[in-house]
Protein backbone atom coordinates (compact mmCIF):
# COMPACT_ATOMS: atom_id res chain seq x y z
CA UNK A 1 0.00 0.00 0.00
CA UNK A 2 1.72 3.31 -0.95
CA UNK A 3 0.88 6.51 1.49
CA UNK A 4 0.83 9.16 -1.24
CA UNK A 5 -0.49 11.77 1.67
CA UNK A 6 1.86 14.15 2.74
CA UNK A 7 1.45 16.49 5.69
CA UNK A 8 2.56 19.99 6.47
CA UNK A 9 5.84 19.00 7.43
CA UNK A 10 9.10 21.28 9.14
CA UNK A 11 11.78 19.40 6.91
CA UNK A 12 13.79 17.49 6.77
CA UNK A 13 11.76 14.24 8.02
CA UNK A 14 13.39 11.62 8.66
CA UNK A 15 11.86 7.75 8.98
CA UNK A 16 13.20 4.16 8.87
CA UNK A 17 13.84 2.23 5.74
CA UNK A 18 10.84 -0.26 6.64
CA UNK A 19 8.31 3.17 7.22
CA UNK A 20 8.36 4.01 3.34
CA UNK A 21 4.65 3.27 3.06
CA UNK A 22 3.55 4.46 6.09
CA UNK A 23 1.67 7.68 6.76
CA UNK A 24 4.39 9.99 8.89
CA UNK A 25 2.75 11.71 11.52
CA UNK A 26 4.97 14.65 13.30
CA UNK A 27 3.69 14.66 16.23
CA UNK A 28 7.29 16.39 18.03
CA UNK A 29 9.83 18.61 15.81
CA UNK A 30 13.14 17.54 16.18
CA UNK A 31 15.18 15.90 18.31
CA UNK A 32 15.21 16.50 22.28
CA UNK A 33 18.29 15.65 22.76
CA UNK A 34 19.80 16.57 19.56
CA UNK A 35 23.28 15.76 20.69
CA UNK A 36 24.80 12.68 19.61
CA UNK A 37 27.97 13.73 17.94
CA UNK A 38 27.73 12.00 14.51
CA UNK A 39 23.85 13.15 14.33
CA UNK A 40 22.88 15.99 11.98
CA UNK A 41 19.54 14.86 11.79
CA UNK A 42 17.84 17.39 13.32
CA UNK A 43 20.61 20.78 13.61
CA UNK A 44 19.12 23.45 11.24
CA UNK A 45 17.34 25.95 13.12
CA UNK A 46 13.85 25.08 11.69
CA UNK A 47 14.54 22.12 13.54
CA UNK A 48 14.57 22.87 17.32
CA UNK A 49 12.74 20.50 19.56
CA UNK A 50 8.97 21.14 20.41
CA UNK A 51 5.82 19.52 20.71
CA UNK A 52 2.83 19.29 18.22
CA UNK A 53 -0.12 20.83 19.93
CA UNK A 54 -2.85 17.99 20.23
CA UNK A 55 -5.54 19.78 18.06
CA UNK A 56 -3.03 20.75 15.49
CA UNK A 57 -2.54 16.53 15.48
CA UNK A 58 -5.92 16.32 15.29
CA UNK A 59 -6.53 18.76 12.44
CA UNK A 60 -4.17 16.86 10.73
CA UNK A 61 -5.72 13.20 11.30
CA UNK A 62 -9.16 14.40 10.16
CA UNK A 63 -7.74 16.31 6.92
CA UNK A 64 -6.39 12.60 5.74
CA UNK A 65 -9.17 11.29 6.78
CA UNK A 66 -10.96 13.59 4.63
CA UNK A 67 -9.17 12.26 1.79
CA UNK A 68 -10.96 8.62 2.08
CA UNK A 69 -7.67 6.84 1.51
CA UNK A 70 -6.79 3.76 3.69
CA UNK A 71 -4.31 4.38 6.16
CA UNK A 72 -2.71 0.87 7.60
CA UNK A 73 0.49 2.28 9.37
CA UNK A 74 1.78 5.32 10.99
CA UNK A 75 4.67 6.38 11.90
CA UNK A 76 4.86 9.05 14.14
CA UNK A 77 7.79 11.52 13.93
CA UNK A 78 10.63 13.06 14.30
CA UNK A 79 13.59 11.47 16.03
CA UNK A 80 12.04 10.79 19.45
CA UNK A 81 8.15 10.94 19.72
CA UNK A 82 8.30 8.69 22.83
CA UNK A 83 9.46 11.72 25.12
CA UNK A 84 5.62 13.02 25.14
CA UNK A 85 4.08 11.69 28.07
CA UNK A 86 2.05 8.60 28.19
CA UNK A 87 -0.93 10.50 28.54
CA UNK A 88 -0.23 12.86 25.49
CA UNK A 89 0.43 9.60 23.71
CA UNK A 90 -3.17 7.82 25.15
CA UNK A 91 -4.53 10.92 23.59
CA UNK A 92 -2.16 10.85 20.18
CA UNK A 93 -3.40 7.34 19.60
CA UNK A 94 -6.90 7.79 20.65
CA UNK A 95 -7.72 10.11 17.99
CA UNK A 96 -5.59 7.77 15.48
CA UNK A 97 -8.38 5.49 16.11
CA UNK A 98 -11.11 7.93 15.59
CA UNK A 99 -10.24 9.15 12.70
CA UNK A 100 -7.95 6.17 10.98
CA UNK A 101 -9.79 2.99 12.37
CA UNK A 102 -8.17 1.22 9.48
CA UNK A 103 -4.80 1.65 11.12
CA UNK A 104 -3.16 -1.97 11.97
CA UNK A 105 0.22 -0.37 13.71
CA UNK A 106 1.86 2.34 14.95
CA UNK A 107 5.53 3.16 15.47
CA UNK A 108 8.05 5.70 16.65
CA UNK A 109 11.83 6.22 17.32
CA UNK A 110 12.47 5.79 20.57
CA UNK A 111 15.16 6.82 22.97
CA UNK A 112 16.16 4.46 25.72
CA UNK A 113 15.38 7.46 28.62
CA UNK A 114 11.98 8.55 26.83
CA UNK A 115 10.55 5.41 28.35
CA UNK A 116 12.16 6.25 31.98
CA UNK A 117 9.22 7.07 33.37
CA UNK A 118 6.77 5.29 31.60
CA UNK A 119 5.61 1.89 33.12
CA UNK A 120 6.05 -1.32 31.88
CA UNK A 121 1.70 -0.95 32.48
CA UNK A 122 1.55 2.05 30.52
CA UNK A 123 3.54 0.96 26.94
CA UNK A 124 1.31 -2.20 27.35
CA UNK A 125 -1.88 0.21 27.21
CA UNK A 126 0.13 1.84 24.55
CA UNK A 127 0.08 -1.53 22.73
CA UNK A 128 -3.50 -1.88 22.94
CA UNK A 129 -3.93 1.44 21.58
CA UNK A 130 -1.44 0.07 18.77
CA UNK A 131 1.66 1.53 19.46
CA UNK A 132 3.57 -1.76 19.09
CA UNK A 133 6.94 -0.95 17.01
CA UNK A 134 9.58 0.91 18.90
CA UNK A 135 13.16 2.22 16.44
CA UNK A 136 15.76 2.76 19.12
CA UNK A 137 19.16 4.17 18.10
CA UNK A 138 21.13 2.46 20.92
CA UNK A 139 24.08 2.49 17.96
CA UNK A 140 26.85 0.49 20.79
CA UNK A 141 26.68 -1.48 23.62
CA UNK A 142 29.87 -0.48 24.90
CA UNK A 143 29.87 2.43 27.49
CA UNK A 144 33.04 4.06 26.65
CA UNK A 145 32.21 4.68 22.87
CA UNK A 146 28.72 5.61 23.88
CA UNK A 147 30.16 8.31 25.92
CA UNK A 148 32.42 9.33 23.08
CA UNK A 149 29.99 9.80 21.16
CA UNK A 150 27.72 11.83 24.06
CA UNK A 151 24.35 9.13 23.18
CA UNK A 152 23.77 10.03 26.69
CA UNK A 153 22.91 6.39 27.31
CA UNK A 154 24.80 3.16 28.08
CA UNK A 155 24.48 -0.69 28.16
CA UNK A 156 22.18 -0.88 31.27
CA UNK A 157 20.11 1.84 30.73
CA UNK A 158 19.34 0.62 26.79
CA UNK A 159 18.72 -2.94 27.91
CA UNK A 160 16.42 -1.63 30.87
CA UNK A 161 14.31 0.06 27.89
CA UNK A 162 14.65 -2.85 25.48
CA UNK A 163 13.16 -4.96 28.27
CA UNK A 164 10.43 -2.77 29.43
CA UNK A 165 9.40 -2.72 25.31
CA UNK A 166 9.56 -6.65 25.70
CA UNK A 167 7.57 -6.27 28.85
CA UNK A 168 4.90 -4.49 27.50
CA UNK A 169 4.00 -6.87 24.48
CA UNK A 170 5.74 -4.68 21.98
CA UNK A 171 8.39 -4.87 19.95
CA UNK A 172 12.11 -3.12 18.68
CA UNK A 173 14.10 -2.35 16.66
CA UNK A 174 17.84 -1.83 17.13
CA UNK A 175 20.05 0.32 15.13
CA UNK A 176 23.74 -0.40 15.67
CA UNK A 177 26.42 1.66 13.76
CA UNK A 178 29.03 -0.40 12.38
CA UNK A 179 32.50 1.64 12.51
CA UNK A 180 31.66 4.21 15.11
CA UNK A 181 34.49 3.57 17.37
CA UNK A 182 37.20 3.99 14.67
CA UNK A 183 39.91 1.25 14.63
CA UNK A 184 40.84 1.90 18.69
CA UNK A 185 37.24 0.98 19.61
CA UNK A 186 36.45 -1.48 16.97
CA UNK A 187 36.52 -5.02 18.83
CA UNK A 188 34.93 -3.45 22.20
CA UNK A 189 32.39 -2.33 20.23
CA UNK A 190 31.19 -4.88 18.36
CA UNK A 191 31.35 -7.51 21.72
CA UNK A 192 29.59 -5.42 23.48
CA UNK A 193 26.95 -4.45 21.10
CA UNK A 194 26.21 -7.94 20.72
CA UNK A 195 26.34 -8.66 24.59
CA UNK A 196 23.81 -6.09 24.75
CA UNK A 197 21.79 -7.98 22.11
CA UNK A 198 22.12 -11.14 23.33
CA UNK A 199 20.50 -10.16 26.68
CA UNK A 200 17.69 -7.77 25.03
CA UNK A 201 17.14 -10.40 22.43
CA UNK A 202 15.10 -7.74 19.97
CA UNK A 203 12.64 -8.72 17.50
CA UNK A 204 15.09 -6.86 14.40
CA UNK A 205 18.11 -5.75 14.35
CA UNK A 206 19.96 -3.34 11.57
CA UNK A 207 23.67 -2.47 11.35
CA UNK A 208 24.20 1.19 9.43
CA UNK A 209 28.01 2.12 8.62
CA UNK A 210 28.54 5.68 10.26
CA UNK A 211 29.08 8.61 8.27
CA UNK A 212 30.05 12.33 8.39
CA UNK A 213 28.33 13.95 5.87
CA UNK A 214 29.45 17.49 7.38
CA UNK A 215 32.93 16.62 8.22
CA UNK A 216 34.66 14.72 11.11
CA UNK A 217 35.62 17.88 13.43
CA UNK A 218 32.78 17.66 15.67
CA UNK A 219 32.98 14.06 16.22
CA UNK A 220 36.85 13.92 16.81
CA UNK A 221 36.41 16.33 19.59
CA UNK A 222 34.55 13.67 21.60
CA UNK A 223 37.78 11.48 20.70
CA UNK A 224 40.04 13.68 21.79
CA UNK A 225 41.76 13.98 18.02
CA UNK A 226 41.98 9.89 18.48
CA UNK A 227 39.34 8.82 15.77
CA UNK A 228 40.17 6.91 13.05
CA UNK A 229 37.75 6.08 10.53
CA UNK A 230 37.61 2.20 9.44
CA UNK A 231 38.06 1.60 6.04
CA UNK A 232 36.16 -1.27 4.11
CA UNK A 233 37.70 -4.68 5.62
CA UNK A 234 38.03 -2.78 9.31
CA UNK A 235 34.05 -2.19 8.96
CA UNK A 236 33.96 -5.53 7.81
CA UNK A 237 35.85 -7.62 10.33
CA UNK A 238 33.42 -5.06 12.86
CA UNK A 239 30.70 -6.78 11.31
CA UNK A 240 32.73 -10.59 11.78
CA UNK A 241 33.17 -9.61 15.38
CA UNK A 242 29.25 -8.80 16.27
CA UNK A 243 27.66 -11.43 14.09
CA UNK A 244 30.60 -14.11 15.65
CA UNK A 245 29.29 -12.79 19.13
CA UNK A 246 25.49 -12.70 18.83
CA UNK A 247 23.67 -15.48 20.16
CA UNK A 248 20.08 -14.63 19.03
CA UNK A 249 16.88 -16.69 19.62
CA UNK A 250 14.40 -15.07 16.58
CA UNK A 251 15.36 -11.66 15.26
CA UNK A 252 15.47 -10.28 12.18
CA UNK A 253 18.54 -8.97 11.35
CA UNK A 254 18.96 -6.60 8.34
CA UNK A 255 22.27 -4.66 6.93
CA UNK A 256 21.19 -3.64 3.97
CA UNK A 257 20.89 0.22 4.34
CA UNK A 258 22.65 2.21 1.76
CA UNK A 259 24.92 2.65 4.23
CA UNK A 260 26.64 -0.70 3.66
CA UNK A 261 29.34 -2.09 1.58
CA UNK A 262 28.13 -5.27 1.89
CA UNK A 263 24.24 -6.19 1.96
CA UNK A 264 23.60 -9.28 4.83
CA UNK A 265 19.81 -10.35 5.70
CA UNK A 266 18.67 -13.29 7.65
CA UNK A 267 16.94 -14.78 10.96
CA UNK A 268 19.56 -15.32 13.65
CA UNK A 269 21.04 -16.96 15.02
CA UNK A 270 19.48 -19.58 12.38
CA UNK A 271 21.50 -18.14 9.41
CA UNK A 272 24.06 -17.33 11.68
CA UNK A 273 26.56 -19.84 10.30
CA UNK A 274 25.79 -18.38 6.30
CA UNK A 275 25.87 -15.05 7.38
CA UNK A 276 29.18 -15.13 9.34
CA UNK A 277 30.75 -16.73 6.03
CA UNK A 278 30.04 -14.28 3.74
CA UNK A 279 31.97 -11.58 5.88
CA UNK A 280 34.81 -14.24 6.23
CA UNK A 281 34.92 -14.06 2.61
CA UNK A 282 34.30 -10.50 2.11
CA UNK A 283 37.16 -10.04 4.56
CA UNK A 284 39.67 -12.85 3.04
CA UNK A 285 38.73 -12.98 -0.72
CA UNK A 286 37.91 -9.65 -1.71
CA UNK A 287 35.99 -10.11 -5.06
CA UNK A 288 34.63 -13.09 -4.24
CA UNK A 289 31.44 -11.58 -2.50
CA UNK A 290 29.63 -8.51 -4.36
CA UNK A 291 30.08 -5.61 -3.23
CA UNK A 292 27.67 -1.97 -3.52
CA UNK A 293 30.07 0.15 -5.22
CA UNK A 294 30.96 3.50 -3.11
CA UNK A 295 28.73 5.60 -5.47
CA UNK A 296 25.52 3.70 -4.68
CA UNK A 297 26.19 4.12 -1.10
CA UNK A 298 24.28 7.18 0.94
CA UNK A 299 22.64 7.80 3.99
C1 LIG B 1 16.74 9.87 13.06
S1 LIG B 1 17.72 8.97 14.20
C2 LIG B 1 16.47 8.76 15.45
C3 LIG B 1 16.77 7.73 16.47
C4 LIG B 1 16.47 8.04 17.90
N1 LIG B 1 16.59 9.39 18.23
C5 LIG B 1 17.43 7.24 18.76
O1 LIG B 1 18.48 7.79 19.05
O2 LIG B 1 17.11 6.12 19.08
C6 LIG B 1 17.79 7.38 13.46
C7 LIG B 1 19.12 6.71 13.40
O3 LIG B 1 19.87 7.19 12.33
C8 LIG B 1 21.20 6.77 12.52
N2 LIG B 1 22.13 7.85 12.21
C9 LIG B 1 22.07 9.14 12.60
N3 LIG B 1 23.15 9.81 12.15
C10 LIG B 1 23.92 8.93 11.48
C11 LIG B 1 25.17 9.01 10.80
N4 LIG B 1 25.86 10.15 10.75
N5 LIG B 1 25.64 7.90 10.20
C12 LIG B 1 24.95 6.74 10.25
N6 LIG B 1 23.77 6.59 10.88
C13 LIG B 1 23.26 7.66 11.50
C14 LIG B 1 21.33 6.34 13.98
O4 LIG B 1 21.38 4.92 14.06
C15 LIG B 1 20.05 6.83 14.59
O5 LIG B 1 19.63 6.07 15.67
S1 LIG C 1 20.73 9.87 17.10
FE1 LIG C 1 18.71 10.10 17.94
S2 LIG C 1 19.06 10.93 20.00
FE2 LIG C 1 20.93 11.23 18.91
S3 LIG C 1 20.75 13.34 18.16
FE3 LIG C 1 20.08 11.92 16.50
S4 LIG C 1 17.89 11.82 16.72
FE4 LIG C 1 18.70 12.66 18.65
Amino acid sequence: MEVMIRLPYIEPVFRPPSEAHSLILQVTNGCSWNACTFCEMYTQAQKQFHLKPQQKIEQELAAVASTGQSVRRIFLADGDAMTLSFRRLELILQAIRQYLPGVQRVSSYCLPRNLKSKTVEQLAELKELGLELFYVGCESGDDLVLERVNKGENFDTSLAALKKIKGAGAKSSVMILNGMGGTKYSEQHAINSARLMNEAQPEYLSTLVVSFPTGLERYQAGFNGEFEALDQAGLFQEMFWLLDTLELENTIFRSDHASNYLVLKGTLNRDKARLVQTVRDALERPGAVPLRPEWMRGL
